[in-house]
């Protein structure tokens, strides 16, 4: 007999509120006792936390963290970094790559002022609508620094939410992409959503990592469905 043809598993559901409830719980409860101590988590200023998030792009937290501080004393607001020369702002940025990254900032910085009165607005599509800004820094500076209900999917983010509530199909597709931030809006909770993405961020970072991620000390492991299927490959 010929073979039927595979069949696509349909995706796993969305995970019901009771289980949502265990994440988030889980997921505090593990990032009061190992979330890491870092600069932008101590500040609600919207440009503040858009430079940690442009400088954090591609880059190690070891590498921003002195830049951070030196920058926020050069550029201390929108302000100060809009009237800068362009020159000045580049070289400034030194010794972090992609150079494009402070021109980015810079242009941000402008229309801030030039159309908002020096002010990041709250809002996504407006946030948005800027150049460098796209679904993820709107996200992280509306949770981070508005502490409105956003969602976040970055690279770690991505690995965590896919290894435990999908953990099969190609975690890279479109089709994926869009399941994962359905499921980062599904479970960012109303309340404590800085620290909820911020622990996110630091699960993927931290336990959760690509590869030999940490299942044994990971809060997540019991009910994970990478591990209930046999552990997670590299990704
Ligand atoms: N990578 C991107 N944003 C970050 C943040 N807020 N904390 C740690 N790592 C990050």
């Amino acid at each position: 007999m010929p073979a039927a043809p595979a069949r696509r598993r349909p995706p796993p559901p969305l995970p019901p509120p009771a289980d949502r409830q265990r994440f988030r719980r889980r997921l505090l409860a593990w990032y009061a006792r190992h979330g890491r101590d870092l600069p932008w988590r101590k500040t609600g200023d919207p440009y503040h936390i858009l430079v940690s998030e442009i400088m954090l792009q591609q880059t190690q937290v070891d590498r921003v963290l002195p830049k951070y501080d030196e920058w926020l004393r050069k550029y201390p607001t929108l302000d100060a970094l809009a009237a800068a020369p362009e020159r000045d702002v580049t070289a400034a940025w030194y010794p972090l790559g992609y150079n494009i990254r402070p021109k980015r900032l810079q242009t941000i910085a402008r229309e801030a002022v030039a159309r908002y009165g020096g002010r990041l607005p709250a809002d996504e599509a407006t946030l948005r609508s800027f150049k460098g800004i796209g679904a993820y820094t709107a996200g992280a500076i509306r949770s981070f620094a508005f502490r409105e209900r956003a969602a976040i999917l970055d690279t770690n983010v991505a690995r965590v939410l896919f290894r435990v509530f999908v953990g099969e199909g190609d975690p890279k597709s479109h089709a994926m992409t869009r399941r994962l931030w359905t499921l980062s809006e599904t479970l960012v909770p109303t309340r404590r959503v800085f620290d909820f993405n911020q622990a996110l961020m630091d699960l993927g970072a931290m336990v959760c990592v690509a590869r030999a991620p940490k299942c044994p000390v990971c809060p997540m492991a019991k009910g994970c469905r990478t591990v209930s299927a046999g552990g997670a490959a590299a990704s």
